[in-house]
C-alpha cells in the first residue's frame, strides 16, 4: 500500500491528500496549473514555487529551470512527484480565472462579487476583486443534488416524484455554505452574486417549475434572468447583495453555455470560432460576433466515464492518458494510482491508437474477434465501450457539423475551436483529431479548461446590455430537426 501524504497550496489555503509518489501534474490541472508545452520543459507555465517540504530536482530540470530563469525554489510541476508533505505556491490559480488579462476589458468597480457555477456534478464558487478582477479564493464541492442522479434528466424526473423543494434547498444551502466557508477567511463585502448553471439547475434553483422541461417540446417559459433576493434564498448576507443567475439560452443550453459564449469572446470577433463543452451534456456552440448558433447534442456524458463498461471521472485512479511504445502500451493514471477505470482523455487516445494499429475497423468491430483489448491491470475496454465511443464522437462531430452547415461556413472558415470540460488539461489534441471527433488543424483547438467560471467571472462585470448583446445574437438549433441529421450522424460514426 502507498503512503500517504499532503500537498497544501497557498493561496489557496486548501490541503489535498495523494498517495506518495503522485506526479503533481495528475493533482494541480484542477487547481489551474497548466501544462501547455505537455511536459517539455519548454513553457514554464506549470512553475510551482515550494515553501515547504522537498521536491526532488535533477539535472533535467535544473537545466530547464536555469534556461527559464527561475531560481528561488521555482519548480516545474510537470518534472515532480510528491514523496512527502509539501506546501507549494501556485499563482495560475489567478490566471486561469482571470482568462486572458490582455483582452478582459471591465469597468473596474468598488467592492467583492462572488461567481457561482452551479454544474449539475460540481458547484465552484469564487470570490472576486471588483477593483482589478483578481481571484481571492475559490471553493468547490460536489452538487448535494447527485444522490437523485447523475444527470439533469433524472432530476427533472425526481422534481416530477415530488422532490422539488428538497432539490432547491438542497442547492441553495450548499451555496450559502460555500460562500461563508470564503467569508470566513476573507471577510469583505459583497455586492454582488453572478450564479450560471444549466437551465434545469437554473429553474431549480430559482424555485421555478420544471414540468415542461420533460415532454417535448421540452419548453419553458422562464429562461430569462432570475434575481433573487437574500431573503427568500435564506441566505446569511446583507440584504443589499444583488444575487443574479444569469439567463438560459435555450431549454437544454443555459448560462454556462452563455458565460461560455462571453469567455471565448466569440460575439466580440470578426472571425468564426466553435465551443464544445464535453462535460455532462455535450454542448456546441459556433458563431462570431454577428451570428451565433447553439445546440445540445445526444452524446451524454459518455466522455466523463458514463456507458463505458469501466468508465470514470478524470479522478485518481482514471487512465487519463494511454499510449504505444516500443510496442506495448503505456497508460498513465491519475494519482499514481492503480487503474480503476478510464476516462475520456484516456477512451480517446485509445480509439486512436486501435485505429492507427490497424486493431478495429472503420465500423469500430474489434478485428481479432475478441470481445475486449486489456489496458492496464483488471481495466480493458470492450466492443461495447467502442460502439458507445463511436455514438458519443459522432453526437459531437455531425452537431459541430450541422451547425457548421446552418451557419454556411466550413471547417476552414474557424480560427479556433474551444474546448471546455474537466479533462481538458490531459487531452491529447492529435488523437482527438485522429478519432474524428473535431476536423481541424490541431493549431486552432485550444483548451479553455472551466469556461462557464471564467465566463461567469466576466459576467460580474457586465450589465444586462451586454448579455442582450449576445442573446440577440444568439439562436438555439435542435439537431434532430435537420432534415440530413441522421445522414450525417451515421457517417460521422465511421472511423476512418
Ligand atoms: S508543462 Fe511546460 S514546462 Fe511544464
Amino acid at each position: 500500500m502507498s503512503n500517504k501524504i499532503n500537498i497544501s497550496l497557498l493561496p489557496l489555503g486548501k490541503s489535498i491528500e495523494v498517495n506518495s509518489g503522485t506526479p503533481l501534474k495528475d493533482v494541480l490541472h484542477e487547481f489551474g496549473v497548466e501544462f501547455p508545452c505537455g511536459g517539455k520543459g519548454t513553457c514554464g507555465s506549470c512553475k510551482v514555487k515550494l515553501l515547504k517540504g522537498k521536491l526532488v530536482i535533477d539535472d533535467v530540470q535544473q537545466k530547464k529551470l536555469n534556461k527559464l530563469k527561475l531560481t528561488d525554489n521555482w519548480r516545474l510541476a510537470c518534472f515532480c512527484k510528491a514523496e512527502t508533505d509539501i506546501s507549494l505556491e501556485i499563482s495560475q490559480f489567478e490566471n486561469i480565472i482571470l482568462a486572458d488579462n490582455s483582452t478582459f476589458d471591465f469597468q473596474p468597480q468598488t467592492g467583492f462579487g462572488m461567481a457561482v457555477d452551479l454544474g449539475t456534478t460540481t458547484i465552484v464558487v469564487q470570490l472576486v476583486n471588483l477593483e482589478n478582477g483578481h481571484v481571492l479564493d475559490s471553493v468547490s464541492d460536489v452538487n448535494p443534488q447527485a444522490r437523485f442522479g447523475g444527470d439533469i434528466i433524472s432530476r427533472i424526473q425526481s422534481c416530477l416524484d415530488g422532490n422539488f423543494e428538497e432539490l432547491q434547498n438542497l442547492v441553495r444551502s450548499k451555496i450559502d455554505e460555500m460562500i461563508q466557508t470564503i467569508l470566513q477567511k476573507h471577510p469583505v463585502n459583497i455586492s454582488k452574486i453572478a450564479i450560471v448553471g444549466n437551465t434545469v439547475m437554473h429553474h431549480i434553483f430559482s424555485g421555478l417549475p420544471v414540468n415542461s422541461l420533460s415532454f417535448y417540446p421540452f419548453y419553458s417559459p422562464n429562461l430569462g434572468v432570475q434575481e433573487l433576493s437574500n431573503k427568500e434564498l435564506n441566505w446569511r448576507l446583507p440584504d443589499a447583495v444583488r444575487i443574479l443567475f444569469f439567463p438560459s439560452i435555450g431549454s437544454f443550453v443555459g448560462s454556462d453555455i452563455l458565460a461560455g459564449i462571453a469567455a471565448t469572446k466569440m460575439a466580440e470577433n470578426k472571425k468564426y470560432s466553435v465551443l464544445i463543452d464535453l462535460g455532462t451534456n455535450g454542448e456546441i456552440v459556433v458563431g462570431n460576433c454577428d451570428k451565433i448558433i447553439c445546440a445540445s447534442t445526444a452524446a451524454g456524458p459518455a466522455f466523463e466515464g458514463a456507458k463505458i463498461s469501466q468508465g470514470m471521472r478524470a479522478t485518481t485512479g482514471a487512465i487519463s492518458s494511454v499510449s504505444f511504445e516500443n510496442d506495448e502500451l503505456k497508460t498513465h493514471v491519475i494519482g499514481n494510482a492503480t487503474a480503476k477505470g478510464i476516462c475520456g482523455s484516456g477512451l480517446i487516445d485509445i480509439m486512436a491508437i486501435l485505429l492507427n494499429r490497424e486493431q478495429i475497423g472503420m465500423f469500430g468491430e474489434i478485428n481479432s474477434g475478441e470481445e475486449s483489448i486489456p489496458l492496464s491491470g483488471k481495466v480493458s475496454i470492450t466492443q461495447q465501450d467502442i460502439r458507445e465511443f463511436q455514438l458519443a464522437k459522432a453526437a459531437i462531430a455531425a452537431g459541430i457539423q450541422i451547425l457548421l452547415n446552418q451557419m454556411k461556413i466550413s471547417y476552414s472558415e474557424v480560427d479556433k475551436v474551444y474546448i471546455a470540460g474537466g479533462f481538458g488539461n490531459f487531452l491529447n489534441i492529435e488523437n482527438v483529431i485522429r478519432t474524428g471527433l473535431i476536423e481541424c488543424e490541431a493549431n486552432k483547438i485550444v483548451k479553455l479548461g472551466n469556461t462557464a467560471l471564467i465566463g461567469a467571472k466576466m459576467l460580474l462585470f457586465e450589465d444586462e446590455t451586454f448579455i442582450h448583446k449576445i442573446l440577440g445574437k444568439t439562436t438555439h438549433f435542435n439537431l434532430e430537426g435537420d432534415p440530413n441529421f441522421q445522414d450525417i450522424y451515421i457517417e460521422k460514426m465511421i472511423l476512418l
